[in-house]
């Protein structure tokens, strides 16, 4: 798929990115499940890329779900190591890339002290930027992102500064940790399954789902521009006929 053939006045505003499939990746090379998270940087990257060569504006991918946490520990240390690391060896790139960063997800314990520093400098040093925003879903979880707006609504109807009977959509929308993001239209998912996995349930009410066989590491530009082709030849009706 080259991007040429896409239809440039119809793109998704916002592409949601369930990146699954490293440890699968690794064990059909024989290698630890760790290098397939390894190799599944490459794979962003290119995908970074293709989202900025198309022009992309939001682009979210699931690196971390609240969920993730059950792994083994070993491999919880790795990933919260390797994205560190990565924040250190990416960020200037997508500086450069004009491309603003943000997290999306709680940033409390267990989340180690040191990333979430690496991750709220990555967010402020690229913050003016507007060519395009990516939003990495990091101890993320659809579920946690309810529950915390649900709080805050609480706690401003219990100060009396919100009356409980004006709660809207747009109220708990305005509690998401990014209301300013749009819906999402297109959701992908990698390596075969068909799930969600707590990722995005709000902001994908009504996306267009894409299940690829693809392993997350073998991801790249091209499967991002057949994901969105696909998409394109979708017919939404957002309920209407
Ligand atoms: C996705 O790949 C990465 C994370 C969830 C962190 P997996 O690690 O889930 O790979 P599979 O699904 O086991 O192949
Ligand atoms: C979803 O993948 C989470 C991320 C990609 C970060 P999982 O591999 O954790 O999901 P399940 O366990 O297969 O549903
Ligand atoms: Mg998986």
């Amino acid at each position: 798929m080259t991007q040429p053939d896409l239809d440039r006045s119809r793109l998704p505003e916002h592409v949601g990115i369930i990146m699954d499939g490293n440890g699968r990746w690794a064990g059909q090379r024989g290698l630890p499940r760790n290098a397939g998270h390894e190799h599944g940087e490459i794979a962003l990257f290119d995908t970074v890329e293709g989202a900025l060569e198309i022009g992309l504006r939001w682009l979210t991918v699931y690196a971390f779900s609240t969920e993730n946490w059950k792994r083994p520990p070993g491999e919880v240390r790795f990933l919260m190591n390797f994205n560190r690391d990565l924040l250190l060896r990416r960020a200037d790139d997508l500086d450069e890339r004009q491309v603003r960063v943000r997290f999306i997800g709680r940033r409390g314990r267990p989340m180690p002290r040191r990333l979430v520093e690496m991750m709220e400098d990555t967010e402020r040093r690229t913050a003016r930027h507007g060519r395009m925003t990516l939003q990495i879903a990091f101890n993320y979880g659809g579920r946690a992102e309810l529950v915390d707006a649900a709080r805050q609504l609480a706690v401003e109807a219990a100060e009396g500064r919100l009356r409980p009977d004006r709660i809207s959509a747009k109220s708990l929308q305005a509690r998401l940790y990014e209301p300013e993001a749009p819906d999402v239209d297109l959701l992908v998912r990698t390596s075969g399954e068909q799930r969600l996995s707590n990722f995005l349930l709000w902001e994908a009410a009504y996306a267009e789902l894409v299940f690829t066989e693809t392993l997350w590491p073998d991801f790249d530009r091209h499967t991002l521009f057949a994901a969105v082709a696909e998409y394109q030849r979708r017919a939404r009706r957002f309920g209407r006929v």
